[in-house]
């Protein structure tokens, strides 16, 4: 379900996913239980009805939307990652991409885009499409990732393997599409260009500091950040937000 004519950018964000050689489930894994989970848990809150999640991968967040007693569906343009979520046992899944989705209008009552989805998709036709198949009052929620933790994480990482660090700001460049929350009164414009009304806005309280310790004790503390200023100083960041669209 691949629209045959991809913009060029976003051409280029579908095939890096489509090369990936690993199973990402397991790279998961990797990846904190309490970032995760504080990631998860207030797109998971939000959920009733019928649930789409855009950018859903492996459909990582299937088990946990069903036990609310929902209606899960996912989309993805990654052939790999649908694959491994189909034979992990869950089928309602379609190929396809945020920026066209092809469902009905006022068809979901809740969308989600789990561990930073949004991030590769265009916002402003995303958020577009999100609205529109959407019901009206639905809710949306999504996360993102910090423009500037994005940024010392990734110089960290050049730091660590002894490398030169990628151009500042590295993470936007033409091979990933990175949309940052430095701008997040940005990304509220086209949120309510789109139709949509930011209920809430928070963000995690982790900071990459892996190699420290004793700072990450002082640094990790849990809960969220609330609002525009907390999205500066978070981590990841989680926008909820209702559809107004009549
Ligand atoms: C970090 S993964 C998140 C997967 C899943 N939501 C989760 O919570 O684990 C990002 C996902 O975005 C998908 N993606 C990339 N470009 C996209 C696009 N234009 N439209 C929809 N999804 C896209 C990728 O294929 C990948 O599955």
């Amino acid at each position: 379900m691949l629209p045959s004519h991809l913009r060029r950018d976003i051409y280029n964000s579908v095939s890096g996913w489509e090369d990936i050689n690993y199973v990402y489930d397991l790279q998961i894994d990797n990846t904190p239980k309490d970032r995760l989970s504080a990631i998860d848990e207030p797109l998971l809150n939000i959920v009733k009805g019928k649930v789409l999640e855009v950018g859903c991968g492996t459909a990582r967040l299937h088990y946990e939307v069903s036990k609310r007693g929902c209606d899960y569906a996912g989309i993805d343009p990654s052939r790999k990652l649908l694959k491994q979520g189909y034979l992990k046992g869950v089928h309602e899944l379609v190929r396809g991409v945020g920026e066209y989705l092809p469902f009905p209008e006022n068809h979901f009552d809740t969308v989600i885009g789990g561990y930073h989805s949004f991030r590769y998709i265009d916002l402003e036709k995303g958020f577009s499409e999100c609205s529109r198949v959407l019901k009206h009052g639905g809710l949306f929620a999504f996360t993102l990732w910090n423009y500037w933790s994005l940024n010392i994480h990734a110089l960290l990482g050049d730091i660590k393997n002894m490398r030169l660090p990628r151009q500042p700001f590295a993470l936007q460049n033409k091979d990933i599409i990175c949309n940052d929350v430095f701008w997040v009164k940005n990304e509220n414009h086209v949120l309510q260009n789109a139709g949509f009304a930011v209920t809430s806005l928070l963000s995690t309280k982790k900071w990459p500091l892996p190699r420290f310790s004793f700072l990450k004790r002082i640094a990790n503390w849990q809960g969220y950040w609330h609002g525009t200023l907390g999205a500066f100083i978070g981590y990841d960041v989680i926008f909820i937000c209702r559809n107004e669209k009549l």
